[in-house]
């Protein structure tokens, strides 16, 4: 199926590994130019490096590194003009960044519910503000916020990801309120478990603290899971590249889980 992104110019932040990662290597599979983003500018070099080789991309210019910390104020707008500048303007924009630590309430601390809610909350809100300047101006101009399955349904010791996703989730759907008679469509990806780092080290704080592994932990969660198994990367970023599209002109307001069944709730 084509999903006619050929040519289109995406920002992806949060995209030096995982599911960030995932979604710029499938936008470059549809043929756009991509920019990506990490704090660290080792993994993201690494990143450009390890992509232009698996994709055997000749065109230097189809994969813009943009080093940023999304979570600050003057970086978002930063990385967003970067992006926009290097690309040539932008159609689509992808809002990621990482969880924040696991815990339960009385655990977490207002420096951490502070640092939650610039990475989890007003990252996504400052790279769409400044994005919607290049976003007008494009003739499919679409945006993707990643939040994540506990959006719908908590789960458990995780309640800064619990909390402060909601309100980027009901920003995603207030957006797409606002702003749909601009055609500017917004929508979210609420990934279920995934393989990636991230899980990595939730499973290990969880092997630490009942006294398991991290493969008996992943095999617990798994056996949660009604597909029996964790997603890959490349699955999320399926889902995503699809919301991006074109091809989903008439999808805006969406949250759409994507976490192999593990939500329980009908709507
Ligand atoms: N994996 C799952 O099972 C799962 C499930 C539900 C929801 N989610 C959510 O989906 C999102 C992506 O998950 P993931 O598993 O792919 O995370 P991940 O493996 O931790 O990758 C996060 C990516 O974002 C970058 N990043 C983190 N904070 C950043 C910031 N402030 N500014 C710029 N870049 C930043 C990281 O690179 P640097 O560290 O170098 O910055 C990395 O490239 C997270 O919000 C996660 O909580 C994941």
């Amino acid at each position: 199926m084509d999903l006619w992104l050929k040519g289109k110019k995406a920002l992806v932040t949060g995209s030096s590994r995982g599911i960030g990662y995932a979604i710029a290597v499938e936008l470059l599979k549809e043929g756009c130019t991509v920019a990506i983003n990490g704090r660290s500018a080792t993994a993201l070099k690494k990143a450009v490096a390890e992509i232009r080789e698996d994709l055997h991309l000749s065109d230097t210019k189809a994969i813009v590194p943009i080093v940023g910390d999304v979570s600050k104020a003057a970086t978002a707008r930063t990385v967003v003009e970067r992006a926009a500048s290097a690309l040539g303007g932008l159609d689509l924009l992808v809002t990621n960044t990482s969880g924040p630590p696991s815990g339960a309430f009385e655990e977490i601390t207002d420096e951490a519910w502070e640092s939650a809610i610039n990475s989890l909350l007003m990252a996504h809100v400052r790279l769409i503000r400044h994005a919607l300047p290049y976003l007008r101006k494009s003739p499919t101009p679409s945006v993707l916020t990643i939040t994540s399955y506990s959006v719908k349904q908590p789960i458990p010791n995780l309640v800064l990801s619990n909390s402060v996703r909601a309100a980027t989730a009901a920003l995603t759907k207030t957006l797409a309120l606002e702003l749909g008679h601009e055609r500017i469509r917004f929508n979210s990806i609420l990934p279920g478990w995934t393989a990636t780092g991230r899980v990595r080290e939730l499973m290990e704080a969880r092997a630490k603290a009942n006294g398991t592994t991290i493969s008996e932990e992943m095999e617990k969660q798994s056996r949660e899971i009604p597909l029996g198994r964790l997603a890959q990367p490349s699955e999320i970023a399926k889902a995503a590249v699809f919301l991006l599209s074109p091809v989903a002109s008439y999808i805006t307001g969406v949250l759409l889980n994507v976490d192999g069944g593990i939500y329980r709730g009908l709507c």
